[in-house]
């Protein structure tokens, strides 16, 4: 059984965008009644408040510090961030491509990192992204690779931004996704990739909770619960 520094069990979760691994993880979290750290909501938040205080994109520098400041915080599936609720302005297409741009940066992603560290408390976690298994837990107890094809992925999020009642366009955003696999499949730090030890979980053809339960079952297997 391999735990975390503290004890706690880690489920790490990455896998590309829009392949659903939000869904499954924040269910996951729920059955076990563990906490969830949606990580990728962090990178749209810091471009969020970058693009509200004209901090430009290419400006590693600045974004870094501004990450450093940021007063964020995660309540009752509520996101905070200096002092004012965000609700779903961080759920837009041009923020999610913002925190593919400025996830790239070695600086951004250092500032980060002590925050995404906290959220590892007991009784355990279960934790999406990217970088979850490789970098930010690498000790994680269970490490989930959670991919789908790229048309399946345009249209999971096509129907979640119709959902939220956004505009959205299949052909734009499957554009879109295939641009952000590359960006973050080839950034030179901390890439999009199936680290070694994790397991690939493909679920194109599988319903949400199939999904969930396929990650249980192998959480299972590892022998903690
Ligand atoms: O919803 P989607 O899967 O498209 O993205 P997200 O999980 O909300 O993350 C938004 C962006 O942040 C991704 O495209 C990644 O570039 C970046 N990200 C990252 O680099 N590392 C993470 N641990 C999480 C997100």
């Amino acid at each position: 059984m391999n735990l975390t520094l503290k004890g706690i069990p880690v489920i790490a979760i990455d896998g590309p965008s829009a392949s659903g691994k939000g869904t499954v993880a924040q269910l996951v979290a729920e059955k076990l009644g563990f906490h969830y750290l949606d990580s990728g909501a962090l990178y749209r938040l810091l471009a969020l408040a970058a693009s509200r205080r004209g901090v430009s994109f290419e400006d590693e520098e600045k974004l870094a510090r501004l990450a450093e400041g940021l007063a964020i915080r995660f309540e009752n599936g509520e996101i905070w961030m200096d002092g004012e609720r965000v609700g779903d302005a961080i759920r837009t297409e041009e923020c999610g491509n913002g925190a593919s741009m400025i996830a790239a940066y070695p600086r951004v992603r250092a500032a980060l990192l002590g925050l995404q560290r906290t959220f590892c408390k007991a009784p355990g976690l279960v934790a999406d992204g990217r970088d979850m298994g490789s970098v930010v837990f690498p000790a994680a107890t269970l490490k989930i690779f959670l991919t789908a094809s790229a048309e399946v992925r345009a249209d999971r999020r096509y129907k979640q931004l119709m959902e939220k009642g956004m505009r959205a366009n299949i052909r734009q955003i499957l554009h879109d996704i295939r641009q952000r696999d590359e960006r973050d499949s080839a950034r030179s730090v901390a890439p999009l990739q199936k680290c070694a030890d994790a397991s690939l979980l493909e679920t194109s053809a599988l319903t949400i909770a199939q999904a969930v339960d396929e990650v249980l079952a192998r959480f299972r297997q590892v022998g903690v619960q």
